[in-house]
């Protein structure tokens, strides 16, 4: 998620706290704030840039030696000033700033509404200020003790930074599944969401653990304490990286970092939505169009690019699984074919922007004839996520390259979930497989994170095919729209010409293209049609075309024919996707930056296509 400033020393905190938060913008934001502490705790917020906020506090008194900013990547709550950071308590002598997502703050806002407390803004973050006021008042307890306390009580991710009116020599910073680093510098201490605003006053920083809880006293040694209340030594680091690198996360580009943070990406798509224990899939945003769902006649998905690439995906899955008729439309063409769609038909718009031109008049249009429409966007008050009925956010973070990656893997996590809601509510799956299904659901973060392991093979892999001029990318079944993306990954960021095409259609042209020039990428993963998979690499091989293939760890059979494999966890069939999907990213990625590309802004593209 987004960026997190603070400071306590001896200098004005203002100019440190807004030029680290410039140094954070790369990290992508929808609003920006700050507090600070001099004769009052003040708080200045704007949705908007930061250079919005510079505006904001013009003719404010923004001295003080104590503070903290923030810029917020939505979650809960639209990008709007009241929902910017930071948050007061109710009696406004405390505040906060959070990078993250607190799962059951709907329970604890009811809980402490019925104690009298009122909320101003609609995010999580406003619960844990007025929870934290709430026990510091009835427990009698210290600020930091009320944040613990507090934090104990939370389930979800975050990074916090706490401030009291009327401890002007302190800050409490706490962290768990979002990142914050502490810097120590003389007599002065800097909390930030990454080293980027630190490392120019201090190279020495403490990168806090989960449920650790910093309590830092201006003139004082740094103290840390968990959440179980045990007291532990801080572990002191140099910084060691340049400041340009740490602005991508230490990776040479976005696209990178964004690959390499798919684990997490996946994991927070399906944060609060999987629930293992009781055994059922929940999805909050939409339970009010479940029955428009089951009772679908048909649901049309539409999309554009990547998007479109996960909607197929979508089909698959929602087919297999629910036994619901899906189709998948390119919004460009389903906006002006004049389209069949009635009431009873429910659309889904697929968005990681949301603001795509085409899939917003595809909306409009699908609503014009009567139909209910969900999104699915990674952007908390994008036009795409106003304009739809209701939907489901995919908590991707902001993803800043051009080239979409972990916004895939997390619409295709949020659309294996939809699909598996709808065959739990229509009884379409045995209980059994249902639950198998979730498991390895879950398992999916891990095996992702093993098989970017495989980055360093990949990258041998495209030293030999850097300079194609044409590729393919076969897939059958659930990895005909890996294949698909592949191609689409290796065409826009290399500009290599690739075609996805499922392998069975090969025969019907595309094999008059196979020669021993062509690289042939095959997902041939041992569920589904594998034996089919083989015969269609054997057609390749027989034309001497090349062959990369993507199997399951130990295929010797397709090792023996391929000229280069890569090996990926296995999983069930539905799951291959979200699997095989990673080593193509890295195989594009590699080859565009031997190509000298610009991989984070390739030419002629954007990242977000407003116009038609
Ligand atoms: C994906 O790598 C491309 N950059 C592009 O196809 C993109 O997926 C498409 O423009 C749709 O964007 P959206 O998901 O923001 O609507
Ligand atoms: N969940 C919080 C909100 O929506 C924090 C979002 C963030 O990480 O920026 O305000």
């Amino acid at each position: 998620m987004c960026g997190i400033v603070a400071y306590i020393g001896p200098r004005e905190a203002y100019p440190i706290l807004m030029k680290g938060l410039r140094r954070l913008e790369y990290r992508g934001y929808d609003s920006a704030g700050l507090c600070l502490l001099n004769s009052d705790l003040k708080v200045f917020k704007c949705k908007g840039k930061v250079s919005d906020l510079e505006d904001h506090v013009k003719d404010s008194d923004i001295s003080g030696n104590i503070g903290m900013a923030h810029t917020r990547w939505a979650t809960h709550g639209e990008p709007n000033q009241i929902n910017a950071h930071p948050h007061f308590s109710q009696n406004k002598s405390l505040a906060i700033i959070h990078n993250g997502i607190i799962e059951n703050y709907a329970a604890l806002r009811s809980e402490l509404m019925n104690r009298g407390y009122a909320f101003t803004s609609d995010t999580d973050t406003e619960v844990l200020i007025h929870l934290i006021e709430d026990i510091k008042i009835n427990e009698k307890v210290s600020l930091q003790e009320a944040v613990r306390i507090a934090l104990n009580q939370v389930i979800g991710a975050y990074a916090i930074v706490v401030i009291s009116k009327s401890s002007p020599d302190k800050i409490i910073a706490a962290r768990k599944g979002s990142p914050l680093v502490v810097g120590i510098g003389k007599n002065e201490f800097f909390v930030a969401s990454d080293a980027t605003p630190i490392i120019e006053y201090t190279d020495n920083v403490v990168f806090l653990n989960d449920e650790e809880i910093a309590i830092i006293r201006r003139n004082d040694e740094l103290k840390i304490l968990t959440v179980k209340n045990q007291e532990k030594t801080p572990y002191i680091q140099k910084l060691e990286l340049s400041l340009s690198a740490i602005e991508k996360g230490g990776y040479d580009h976005f696209m990178l970092k964004e690959i390499f943070e798919q684990p997490r990406s996946i994991h927070d798509s399906m944060r609060g939505r999987l629930h293992l224990e009781q055994g059922l899939v929940t999805l909050g945003g939409i339970r009010d169009y479940e029955q428009k769902l089951l009772n679908a006649k048909r649901i049309i998905i539409t999309a554009c690019g990547t998007s479109w690439h996960a909607g197929l995906v979508g089909e698959y899955l929602i087919e297999d699984l629910a036994r619901i008729p899906v189709e998948v439309e390119y919004s460009s063409e389903f906006r002006y074919r004049n389209p069949i769609i009635t009431e009873e038909d429910v659309v889904i718009a697929i968005s990681q922007s949301g603001e795509t031109a085409d899939t917003l008049a595809a909306i409009e249009l699908a609503k014009g004839k009567g139909a209910t429409v969900l999104g699915i966007c990674n952007v908390v008050g994008s036009s795409i996520a106003r304009a739809t009925h209701a939907g489901v956010f995919t908590h991707a973070g902001p993803e800043i390259g051009v080239a979409s990656t972990k916004a895939f893997t997390a619409q295709v996590a949020v659309l294996t979930l939809l699909a598996l809601l709808l065959a739990q509510k229509k009884g379409t799956l045995p209980t059994s497989h249902f639950r198998r299904l979730l498991v390895e659901l879950s398992t999916i973060p891990d095996k992702v994170e093993q098989t970017l392991k495989l980055n360093d093979k990949v990258k041998e892999i495209a030293d030999i095919y850097m300079n194609a001029t044409n590729a393919l990318y076969l897939g059958r079944g659930y990895n005909f729209p890996v294949a698909l993306e592949g191609a689409l990954k290796l065409k826009e960021i290399s500009y290599i010409h690739a075609e996805g095409y499922p392998a069975a259609e090969m025969k019907h042209g595309p094999i008059a293209l196979i020669d021993e020039q062509m690289p042939v990428c095959v997902i041939a993963t041992r569920r589904g049609t594998y034996e089919k998979v083989i015969s269609n690499i054997q057609e390749v091989k027989a034309r001497k075309g090349k062959i990369i293939a993507i199997i399951n760890e130990g295929d010797e059979t397709v090792k023996n024919l391929a000229d280069h494999s890569i090996e990926i966890p296995e999983t069930e069939e539905i799951l291959v996707p979200l699997i095989a999907t990673i080593p193509l990213q890295l195989l594009s990625y590699h080859i565009a930056v031997m190509r000298n590309c610009n991989v984070d802004q390739p030419r002629n593209l954007a990242k977000s296509v407003t116009v038609e």
